[in-house]
């Protein structure tokens, strides 16, 4: 290359210019600017503080053992423990319940269904017709129909299609749920007006 190609090269830049050229293209030995070689420094002993909080000496939680904790303080805002199966966190097994069908617990339960804080209305309807959630008086159920398997279906919800934990994440006593699954067994067959139309996907047949 000839001189007067490189005008833009200073004197005092030919020794640091790299002995090498490619189609004419030059390169300088620079130094990495020292605010870059710092934080590659401070990336490096970040990461040997790192391996050592959390790998060797286990100061730190594993990714298991935040796991772990998030799921018990679930388990303590919502007394259910999402890892476990049905009746799980409780003292009561569900299966030896009866449904209640006194007039005073069968009002217990539409008290507790009709509650705004609750939610239950505001996806299942005020009489249970199915709004955003299914219609809760046909025979046609997804996760089972008896006293249990609903008194499990209001206590855990279905996060994932959109029904908190009680509805609302407002816990009940296990006494509140028996109240609240009887009322809705006795609204079954009710047939009441506007019912959602019934999705045949739900196959869990009840008697009505
Ligand atoms: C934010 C909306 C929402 C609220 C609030 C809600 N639900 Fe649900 N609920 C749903 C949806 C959606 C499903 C369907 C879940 C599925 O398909 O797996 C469902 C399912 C159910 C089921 C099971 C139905 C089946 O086929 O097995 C029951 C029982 C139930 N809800 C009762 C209640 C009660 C009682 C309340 C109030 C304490 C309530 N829900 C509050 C949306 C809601």
């Amino acid at each position: 290359m000839e001189d007067k190609d490189r005008n833009i090269i200073f004197d005092d830049e030919k020794d640091v210019l790299l002995n090498h050229e490619y189609d004419g293209i030059q390169e300088f030995d620079n130094p990495m600017p020292p605010w870059w070689l710092y934080g590659f420094y401070f990336t490096i002993a970040l990461g040997v503080v790192y391996l050592l909080w959390y790998d060797v000496l286990g100061i730190g939680p594993s990714q298991t053992e935040e796991y772990q904790r998030e799921l018990a303080a679930a388990e303590e805002m919502y007394g259910v423990d999402p890892g476990a199966g049905p009746g799980a966190g409780t003292s009561v097994d569900y299966a030896t319940l009866e449904i209640l069908t006194d007039q005073a617990s069968l009002d217990a339960g539409r008290t507790i269904y009709t509650n705004p804080a609750q939610l239950c209305v505001t996806c299942h309807g005020a009489n249970a017709q199915g709004l955003v959630g299914p219609d809760l008086t046909s025979n046609y159920w997804l996760h089972g129909c008896d006293l249990p398997s609903l008194m499990n279906s209001v206590k855990s919800g279905f996060p994932q299609q959109g029904m908190p934990p009680y509805g609302s994440g407002n816990r009940l006593s296990d006494e509140e749920l028996q109240q609240l699954a009887s009322y809705l067994i006795s609204l079954r067959g009710s047939n009441p007006d506007g019912a959602k139309a019934p999705d045949m996907s739900r196959s869990v047949q009840c008697e009505i």
